[in-house]
């Protein structure tokens, strides 16, 4: 491929956005989230109540979704048939969810697709959990992230509480990204799984700038 690919997967809260983020503003490259995408679909679906199960139902749901990104300053803001849903989506009820919706094959084929589509000619750094081992799995550069588990759920817990969320103890962000890495990596459709040729970024102890420095001697490489 002509355009460079960075393709981030790894564990939930684990960083991969904000690396992906301070990456893609240095570089110059396209951030997309596509966590945030199987959130959007999630939010459509616990909205109007479609069945995960029923195949008929899902396919109809699926084509009245239309999922955009606004990129404004290198956040990922969504819109889901127009209206912004960035901050609805990560909300519990999403995130409780999210995981059983993300495991439906005809969701994942969708999704999928439309990533490959944004990814064809610019150069992009995307992040979630099957992006280099099923929707770029010739990316030129790959990570996997990890952390510690306690880390992963006291930072995310932070950030809903700078959020205004009072309500969600310490322990059910740890449950819930337990539930999420059991069922995300145990799934039969594109689990999440190092690539071969992934690069392991464990940063329990490491800044975020020492993140982006490692991640961009890596990148350079390509460039
Ligand atoms: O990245 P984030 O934690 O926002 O993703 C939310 C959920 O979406 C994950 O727990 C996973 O179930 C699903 N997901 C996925 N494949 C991706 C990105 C996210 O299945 N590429």
């Amino acid at each position: 491929r002509k355009n460079l690919v960075v393709a981030i997967d790894g564990y939930s809260s684990c960083g991969k956005s904000t690396l992906a983020k301070a990456l893609a503003k240095k570089l110059g490259f396209i951030y997309i989230d596509s966590g945030s995408m199987y959130r959007a679909v999630t939010l459509f679906f616990i909205r109007n109540q479609v069945e995960i199960n029923n195949p008929e139902a899902v396919s109809d749901a699926l084509q009245h979704i239309e999922l955009n990104f606004h990129s404004r300053d290198y956040q990922s803001h969504i819109t889901l048939n127009g209206e912004e849903v960035s901050e609805e989506i990560r909300q519990m009820p999403v995130s409780e969810t999210v995981s059983e919706i993300s495991a439906n094959k005809q969701v994942r084929k969708e999704m999928v697709k439309q990533q490959q589509r944004m990814g064809k000619s610019k150069n992009i750094v995307m992040d979630g959990r099957d992006i280099g081992t099923t929707v770029f799995e010739d990316a030129q550069v790959k990570f996997f992230m990890t952390a510690d588990p306690k880390i992963r759920a006291e930072r995310r817990f932070k950030e809903l509480q700078t959020k205004g969320d009072t309500t969600t103890t310490l322990e059910e962000v740890f449950e819930n990204l337990a539930h999420r890495d059991y069922a995300d990596t145990t799934r039969v459709e594109s689990p999440l799984t190092r690539a071969d040729d992934a690069i392991i970024l464990d940063n329990t102890e490491l800044t975020e700038e020492e993140q982006l420095n490692f991640a961009l001697e890596q990148v350079q490489q390509h460039l």
